[in-house]
């Protein structure tokens, strides 16, 4: 193995350390704390776990996480309700409504519900908007945090040939999006794609955001590139014991690790990032929200 392994978790923790400072500063000069709720529909194992780290990481940095526990039968009009009564309650700062949603829900109305300036998932059509239009923008976590990982690598991106692999509207799209803003050359690669592997084999900079277990070998990446790993699969592991599991990303680590000069482990890359910038986002929709100006991180 040759690259260099890109410490998600060790970036996360300082970037949480940051906001935690400014969450203290926020509390003794303005005499307000940034508050966080999260609605959880149903009982879906993986969001449960999602939520409980997302509350836990938000009480860790200072800031107040209010949680809505709702069951699986909810209809549609009483989550509307709700979301109603949070955005217009002064105390909540930011919402994120945990995806997926129970069938009887539409998620597109639930998300176009939210007020956009509390829209700390960045997914309503008007941040997407703002964010296409290279405006200030709430921006999705995932790939803020994939470009903070990437801009802390490189410090400069202009030029940089970036291949975007998946078009999802939570990662692909806005990763495409950001990369361009930062001057990028951005390619998006989906299934549909002529020659695939050739395109991704073209790429300083490869984000694999498809959810297909080890998808992208070592064959598929340029010499030398960078590798950003997004995928979070859950996949037998027998030779951990009986009916055991081990998490693994999109890309085949073993054989990436050996072509690529840097990449993201799975677990401990991408996934502790989006949850620190779901706590940035919320801090930084405090205080637009207050016309307060903070530090930028
Ligand atoms: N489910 C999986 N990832 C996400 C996310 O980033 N935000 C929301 N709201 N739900 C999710």
């Amino acid at each position: 193995m040759s690259a260099q392994i890109i410490d998600g978790k060790a970036f996360s923790n300082q970037l949480v350390e940051k906001i935690s400072e400014q969450v203290a500063t926020l509390k003794h000069a303005h005499h307000f704390t940034p508050g966080l709720a999260v609605v959880l529909v149903g009982e879906d194992p993986a969001s449960q776990v999602y939520v409980r780290n997302k509350a836990e990481r938000t009480k860790t940095c200072g800031m107040r996480s209010i949680e809505h526990r709702l069951p699986a039968d909810t209809s549609q009009d009483a989550l509307l309700a709700l979301i109603e009564q949070m955005n217009i309650d002064d105390q909540i700062d930011g919402i994120l409504v945990q995806l997926p949603l129970p069938s009887q829900i539409d998620d597109k109305a639930v998300i176009q519900a939210i007020a956009p300036q509390k829209d700390v998932d960045g997914f309503h059509v008007v941040n997407a908007g703002l964010l296409a239009t290279g405006q200030q923008a709430l921006v999705p976590c995932t790939p803020y945090g994939c470009l903070m990982l990437l801009q802390d690598h490189f410090g400069d991106l202009s030029g940089l040939s970036a291949v975007v692999l998946g078009r999802s509207n939570i990662v692909g799209k806005p990763m495409a999006q950001l990369l361009l803003n930062a001057n990028a050359t951005v390619t998006i690669a989906h299934s549909r794609t002529k020659d695939l592997e050739d395109v991704c084999r073209h790429a300083d900079i490869l984000i694999a955001a498809v959810g297909r277990p080890e998808m992208v070998t070592g064959d598929w990446i340029k010499k030398g590139a960078v590798v950003i790993d997004v995928g979070i699969n859950r996949v037998p592991a027998p030779e951990r014991g009986e009916g055991k599991y081990r998490l693994t990303g999109d890309v085949h680590f073993d054989s990436a690790s050996e072509i690529a000069s840097a990449i993201t482990p799975v677990p401990g890359g991408v996934g502790p990032m989006t949850i620190a910038c779901l706590l940035r986002n919320t801090l930084v929709a405090a205080t637009r929200r207050r016309n307060i100006a903070i530090d930028n991180i």
